[in-house]
């Protein structure tokens, strides 16, 4: 028996899964991801249920999302979220292994050991065997370095991303949390070692336009690579639920030592119900709007939605259902960016 557990499984995956979402091409690579990729960040640890987790990744699976981004840092605790996808992965999703792009990532700190964290040669390649391992897989498709490690040269964390796809265990390389410069000397590395670099995955939603104003979005187009771009919807915060002021029980911001309730203040607020408006004028929700927005670039490939439920995946998938966004709708949701400006609407 494999080390994951039982074989057995209920499962069989909707036959029209490739009918009802957009795939797009990542950067100037051959690989086309999927609108909407899930992310396993949060409560996909040991502190949620382990069959509503699976119902949920399933259910993202029988929705088109084949793209599934997971790091040694998830749980809680680190490396928990990955053990729960090698038990998914063997139990049900093994027969569509194919199918599958399996996102892993290595470099912040998991542990005290100063190779459990940052960029060093012995960290990423460590951290790579230890989530085959977690996952039950012989590669992954992408492999990133999380953040950037000022303290290790560039060329051992480039270098050991190469190492990475040479050994056959990742098929790509990514990088996250990036600045733009500091990007486009690793993809110069890359590229001049003949893996050229694939993604970027980097923070954007309307409360965080710093891939905008940073000038990533630019690069990204001029160096060819794509961006997977994470907490679209500022981690539930450009959605409907905390609108009245309440904190709903279980919410992020209940629960989460990233998400403080002290971002659920009057400024936020009065942004959100702003937003909210727009979104209703154009009959749809804040959290379609919200990724709509991010899905407007086209060099934002995909957008690593998270969900506590089915309801939310199947809500969220549909964003991309509604017209364009119009000049005039774009000028009016830059006024409540999160800088606080829109105070005046
Ligand atoms: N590279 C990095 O450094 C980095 C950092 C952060 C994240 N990521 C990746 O990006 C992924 C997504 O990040 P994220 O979870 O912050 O994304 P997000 O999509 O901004 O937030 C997801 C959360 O919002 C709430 N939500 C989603 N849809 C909703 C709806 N329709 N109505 C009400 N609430 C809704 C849910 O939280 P609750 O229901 O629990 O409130 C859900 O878990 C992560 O899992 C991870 O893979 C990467």
């Amino acid at each position: 028996m494999p080390a994951h557990g039982p074989t057995e499984t209920t499962y069989r995956a909707a036959d029209d899964r490739y009918e009802k979402l957009e795939y797009r091409r990542t950067g100037s690579s051959g690989l086309d991801l999927p609108a909407f990729s899930f992310g396993l960040w949060q409560k996909f640890g040991t502190d949620y249920p382990y069959e509503t987790q699976r119902e949920i990744v399933l259910h993202a699976f029988d929705l088109g999302i084949t793209h599934f981004d997971n790091a040694n840092r998830y749980g809680p605790p680190h490396r928990a979220a990955e053990k729960f996808f090698g038990r998914v992965l063997s139990r049900d999703l093994a027969p569509h292994r194919d199918e599958l792009i399996l996102s892993t990532k290595a470099g912040n700190p998991i542990g005290p050991s100063p190779y459990l964290k940052g960029g060093s040669r012995k960290s990423l390649l460590t951290s790579l065997d230890h989530s085959l391992r977690d996952l039950g897989t012989d590669y992954v498709d992408i492999f990133y370095s999380h953040s950037p490690d000022p303290a290790t040269p560039l060329e051992e964390t480039v270098g050991a991303l190469v190492s990475a796809v040479g050994s056959g265990k990742a098929l790509y390389a990514g990088l996250s949390n990036y600045s733009p410069e500091r990007a486009h000397e690793a993809a110069e590395l890359l590229r001049a070692a003949g893996v050229p670099l694939l993604v970027h995955q980097p923070r954007y939603s309307i409360f965080d336009r710093r891939p905008e104003t940073g000038g990533l979005l630019k690069l990204a187009a001029e160096d060819g690579f794509g961006l997977v771009v994470y907490s679209p919807l500022a981690q539930g915060l450009l959605t409907d639920k905390y609108l009245d002021g309440a904190i709903p029980q279980g919410a992020r911001a209940h629960n989460s030592a990233f998400l403080s309730p002290d971002a659920i203040d009057d400024g936020y607020r009065e942004r959100a119900k702003a937003l909210n408006e727009i979104a209703r004028g154009r009959g749809q929700s804040l959290a379609q709007l919200a990724l709509q927005w991010v899905l407007r670039q086209p060099q934002v490939t995909s957008a690593i939605i998270g969900a506590s439920s089915t309801w939310q995946l199947d809500h969220n998938v549909t964003a991309l259902d509604f017209p364009p966004l119009t000049e005039e709708e774009l000028a009016l949701i830059d006024r409540y960016d999160g800088s606080g400006a829109g105070a005046d609407a």
